[in-house]
């Protein structure tokens, strides 16, 4: 069964064709990214207009690279929320009124869900039916969002089954990277900047706090992107450490908070498997601290390969099909 899958929700327009959830016939993604740079975030009405130019090519692309045509597709599933209101209604628009001028079903697909559904779909790098994905990362699992709007912890009982169990209170971890980057004069996104930077920095004397809250599984993350502003305000013209320091203490603290609740989450529900999806889940040294992390408390943990990180519609294409299934569309 071959679904379309169409992501508008922030600054990207993406078109992918993926059979039975799990094979990645082509995942296309154009980006607006440059035009927002200058602004140190994405601008909603930016977005929105480029999406409009930019959706039929970019479908267009993807059933070219799949080598099918429209009619082969059986369903087409896109992107209803969370995400900004302009940019989703291009791509609901869109979705939409190709499912009705093809007499195809056209299924709403949660954006934050399909982060977490990319760790099951077939790559270059983990090449796998589904059969044997769902074998090797048992449920129940304890998924953690992290992506520039969301922070979101969730006991995953099945495929279908989310429920949440944490959140961020004010900042999402993307963001704090991206604001700290700004703070720090790096650009933006200031995700992938920070983590290049880090790489180079080091641990030293400076350490950023760890905020510690009532409901042990939510998230904050205003406090340390405060700590390193009033750090940067302190040393006036001349920071203390190197800013690859700096770097490196920052994203050790977001990092620490991230595994700590994640490993928490586990515990309280007696997880088999940590699934980790969106933006931030592209961190290097997220990525290493939580692999030698799941070897002491012996779980499984799998990020999406770097590509399905960041936003693109081959997870919603994916995530699609088992919401077709269930409603007997496909
Ligand atoms: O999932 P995503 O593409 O879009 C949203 O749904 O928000 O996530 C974008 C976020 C940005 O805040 C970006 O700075 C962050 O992911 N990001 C990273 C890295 N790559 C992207 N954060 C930390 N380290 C990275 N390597
Ligand atoms: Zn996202």
């Amino acid at each position: 069964m071959l679904i379309l899958g169409i992501e508008t929700s922030c600054d990207e327009t993406a078109a992918a064709v993926v059979e039975n959830g799990a094979v990645i016939y082509s995942n296309v993604v154009a980006t607006s990214l440059k035009e927002h740079s200058q602004f140190g975030g994405v601008i909603p009405e930016i977005a929105s207009r480029r999406q409009l130019e930019y959706i039929n090519k970019v479908t267009s692309a993807a059933l070219d690279k799949a080598g099918v045509a429209l009619n082969d597709i059986d369903a087409i599933a896109v992107t209803q929320s969370p995400g900004l209101i302009g940019s989703l209604l291009v791509g609901v628009s869109f979705a939409q009124a190709l499912g009705f001028a093809l007499s195809k079903p056209c299924i709403s697909v949660d954006h934050i869900k399909s982060h977490i559904y990319a760790n099951y779909l077939s790559t270059k790098e983990v090449n796998r039916p589904l059969a044997q994905a769902k074998k090797e990362l048992p449920f129940p699992a304890i998924g953690l969002v992290v992506s520039g709007g969301h922070t979101s912890l969730y006991l995953i009982k099945s495929l279908l089954s989310f429920e949440i169990i944490g959140s961020t209170r004010d900042d999402a971890a993307g963001e704090a990277f991206d604001k700290v980057a700004r703070l720090l004069e790096l650009g933006y996104p200031g995700g992938p900047i920070i983590d290049k930077f880090a790489q180079k920095g080091k641990p030293t004397d400076l350490k950023f706090p760890e905020a510690k809250l009532k409901n042990a599984l939510d998230f904050s993350f205003s406090g340390v992107k405060t700590a390193v502003l009033y750090y940067v305000r302190g040393c006036r013209n001349k920071l203390k450490h190197s800013i690859e320091d700096v770097a490196f203490a920052f994203q050790d603290s977001v990092a620490r908070a991230l595994i700590n609740k994640c490993f928490e989450a586990c515990r309280q529900y007696k997880a088999k498997t940590l699934l980790i999806g969106g933006g931030v889940a592209a961190n290097s040294f997220l990525r290493n601290q939580l692999i030698e992390k799941s070897k002491e408390h012996k779980i499984k943990v799998s990020f999406p390969a770097m590509s399905l990180c960041v936003d693109n519609a081959a997870m919603i294409a994916g995530y699609g099909f088992h919401l077709a299934k269930r409603r007997k569309h496909v």
